[in-house]
């Protein structure tokens, strides 16, 4: 059966980088035979525990995209070489257990192998990188994290401006790379 890769790109802009660097991994992926997907998550509420149940619908539905998937790969901007906000609150509804009050049961997060990406301004992704490769080593998820950090890549500076970015053979080498290794880790 085809491994069904579930995206989730960490920028809810029309025209992002990162959506732009997730293509090139999704070619790879769906060459070697694997289905690939986008998590949709702009209607997801923010968390608010009083709001908690009974569960929004927008929840439900991504919470089940998720536990459908045979792994995520999350491709996200740095902002303040931190996650955006709306990527911590979709991991934060996801890190809760899919029963209601089932505290310590199973969360739609449990056990999925996990691959992180980034493109950003000089620092290439690497905090947003390292501080979601954090999140993802506690011990209550136990996932996988193919290849640690994963693939950084840095925009070129008139990027920025004219909102084109040229990407380099380097970078879609290691996406490639990743790609392979994530497949990999999903026949083991
Ligand atoms: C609020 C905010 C904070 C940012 N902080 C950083 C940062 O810490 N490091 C960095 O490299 N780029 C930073 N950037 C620039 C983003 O990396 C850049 O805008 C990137 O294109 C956003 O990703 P996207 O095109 O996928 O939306 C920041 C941008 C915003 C809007």
């Amino acid at each position: 059966m085809a491994k069904k890769i579930l995206f989730i790109v960490g920028s809810l802009r029309d025209k992002s980088f990162n959506k732009e660097l997730s293509e090139f991994a999704a070619e790879d992926l769906k060459a070697a035979g694997a289905e690939v997907s986008y998590l949709d998550y702009a209607d997801v509420p923010l968390f608010d525990q009083d709001d908690e149940y009974p569960t929004p619908a927008a929840v439900t539905r991504v919470r089940q995209e998720v536990v459908d998937a045979d792994a995520i790969w999350i491709f996200s901007p740095e902002y303040n070489y931190s996650y955006p906000g709306v990527l911590k609150n979709l991991l934060d509804w996801l890190s809760r257990p899919l029963k209601d009050y089932d505290f310590g049961g199973p969360t739609a997060l449990s056990g999925k192998t996990v691959a992180l990406a980034s493109i950003a301004g000089q620092s290439a992704g690497k905090g947003v990188r390292s501080k979601l490769a954090e999140l993802f080593s506690f011990d209550f998820t136990k996932n996988t994290l193919v290849d640690g950090e994963g693939t950084g890549a840095s925009l070129a500076p008139e990027a920025f401006t004219t909102g084109v970015n040229t990407f380099s053979e380097e970078t879609k080498q290691a996406l490639a790379k990743q790609a392979a290794d994530l497949l990999k880790a999903l026949a083991d």
